[in-house]
């Protein structure tokens, strides 16, 4: 068992030490350390490393092949935040790589915006059984990790992937079929931009050309803003 700063107790298996329940500010002051004292030290594949060892929800643990950390670059200016892993991702270990990934490839290969120069992460980063929908309780645990993502890669802009991630994001108050692709911009200038998800295309096929707009107004947007 592990006392950690929260105060909460959290069950440490095989007695392997780990940060995770840790606050967030503890986890990256602890990523930054070992950064600074090991200099090649990747940060991000540090973070990598805590979630592939987390157990807080015991039953996705259980149920996982494997974590699904986030794919794409540190210096990423733009991250999208999706759902959940499906089964090809939770198969690979990459998320978006099933249909709605493949969809996702092409309508950002239709407006120039290479998957290479993005970050792509999820709100759970594991795969809930049966593809159900995520728990508010499992989004909480995995938050902290999803925080730490945005503060190391620190992008200009955060485009959100249907309700869950917009939710988790932003706000609860918001749908996404009454936000997307429509830029929020916050006071210290970073840039919301809700999409739909694209799994949504595949089950509501007038959302296609939605989606594909909306993949065009972000790409204008990078442009603007001297991103692409
Ligand atoms: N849907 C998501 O939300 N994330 C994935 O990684 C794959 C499908």
């Amino acid at each position: 068992m592990c006392m950690c700063m929260t105060g909460k107790i959290y069950p440490l298996p095989d007695g392997r030490g780990t940060v995770v329940g840790a606050p967030l500010i503890s986890l990256i002051i602890s990523l930054i350390i070992r950064h600074a004292i090991i200099p090649d030290v990747n940060i991000l594949d540090e973070l990598r490393n805590e979630v592939a060892s987390c157990t807080l929800c015991s039953e996705l643990a259980d149920f996982r092949t494997q974590t699904v950390f986030g794919d794409g670059t540190i210096e990423a200016e733009v991250m999208f935040i999706g759902e959940a892993p499906g089964a090809d991702e939770d198969a690979q270990g990459i998320p978006f790589v099933g249909r709605a990934g493949r969809f996702m490839n092409e309508c950002m290969a239709q407006v120039g915006i290479p998957r290479s120069k993005v970050f792509i992460a999820n709100t759970l980063k594991c795969r809930p059984p049966d593809n159900r929908n995520p728990q508010p309780e499992e989004m909480d645990n995995c938050s902290t990790f999803l925080t730490a993502q945005i503060a190391i890669i620190n992008p200009k802009i955060i485009a959100p992937l249907g309700n869950f991630g917009l939710q988790r994001m932003i706000s609860n108050k918001y749908k996404i079929g009454e936000v997307h692709g429509r830029p929020i911009r916050r006071r210290d200038g970073l840039i919301y931009f809700p999409m739909y998800h694209p799994a949504a295309a595949l089950h509501r096929a007038n959302l296609r050309e939605t989606i594909q707009i909306d993949f065009k107004k972000l790409a204008k947007l990078l442009k603007r803003e001297g991103l692409l």
